[in-house]
């Protein structure tokens, strides 16, 4: 039985077979709306969330599924105090694969190594999100046909933000890759991610504060929110939060063929005018996020898709 707890934990080339089974899925729909039928998806969310719960339960009724689940900790007997290894044991009776959501770093490995189903990491705190990374290559290849060569840059929350941490996990197994690491000295990449994986695989990266500085060298720009739930202090919040905003006049500086791409939720860091620009990718970005956790459910059931 296989999990999905970090981006790592598939090879290469079985990413290169989910994108490319998560592509037919996005052009040939009706071929799979019945690969799971009569399976079951439980979404566990202990934490906020719009797209991933959403796009997991839309996944999994294009497919012919059902779900069940719930969508915060105080609707589930996490209130009453029950831990995440007994839940995890009960909802493995109740259904045949399941996502999980948690605000604390390492919840969803502990659920693996208690379950008799697949578990999917849909967020560990500021730790990992694999889904939304297999979302994001998805998005790249579509857009630039290649998940190497490429200048890419993460601004924003470099330190709380997951998606950043998984997307560099993700990324740096393909050749040519360059990372320019913007964000405010507080919200550093964290230094386990730039020694054990920027240094120790030869990653050319360069980090700085200037976004404006950097827009002409890339040709993905990742936009993140700062990550308001994780700050142990309200001020510093307030303080960052807006620290970066991407508009129309940055955008005149970047390469006709640089896209923007944002896990969302967005807050104040992309401006709503940028939206209209061909390069802002993050609408069609969501969409993907489908399509490959269409493919990821296949994969993790061994549904064969000969459908
Ligand atoms: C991200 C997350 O939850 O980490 N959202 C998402 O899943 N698309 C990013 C964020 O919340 O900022």
């Amino acid at each position: 039985m296989r999990h999905l707890i970090s981006p790592l934990d598939f090879s290469v080339s079985e990413i290169e077979r989910l994108l490319s089974l998560a592509s037919d899925i996005g052009k040939n729909r009706p071929k799979y709306a019945h690969a799971c039928d009569g399976k079951k998806l439980a979404v566990l969310f202990y934490e906020p969330s719009t797209r991933t719960r959403l796009s997991f339960e839309s996944a999994m009724l294009n497919l012919g599924g059902s779900v069940l689940g719930f969508s915060s900790a105080d609707s589930s007997s996490a209130a009453k105090g029950e831990s995440v290894s007994d839940t995890i044991r009960v909802i493995s009776c109740y259904a045949d694969i399941c996502a999980i959501r948690h605000p604390k770093e390492g919840a969803a490995l502990v659920a693996a190594s208690k379950s008799s189903i697949p578990v999917i990491n849909a967020g560990d705190g500021g730790h990992q999100h694999p889904t939304q990374t297999l979302t994001d290559l998805l998005t790249i290849h579509s857009l630039k046909g290649k998940l190497g060569n490429l200048t890419v840059g993460l601004c924003g929350d470099l330190k709380f933000g997951r998606t950043v941490h998984s997307l560099i996990h993700a990324l740096i197994r393909y050749p040519g890759i360059r990372f320019v690491l913007i964000s405010p000295p507080e919200l550093r990449i964290p230094d386990y991610i730039r020694e054990n994986f920027l240094d120790a695989a030869g990653i050319e990266y360069r980090e700085t504060t200037d976004l404006d500085d950097a827009m002409e060298e890339l040709d993905i720009l990742y936009m993140t929110r700062v990550q308001k739930e994780r700050f142990f202090n309200e001020e510093d919040y307030i303080r960052m939060k807006d620290c970066y905003i991407l508009d129309a006049e940055k955008m005149k500086r970047a390469k006709p063929d640089m896209y923007v791409l944002h896990p969302l939720p967005r807050v104040n860091e992309i401006s709503v005018e940028v939206d209209d620009d061909p390069r802002a990718a993050y609408f069609r970005q969501a969409q993907y996020g489908v399509y490959v956790r269409m493919a990821l459910i296949l994969t993790l059931l061994e549904v064969n898709c000969l459908c």
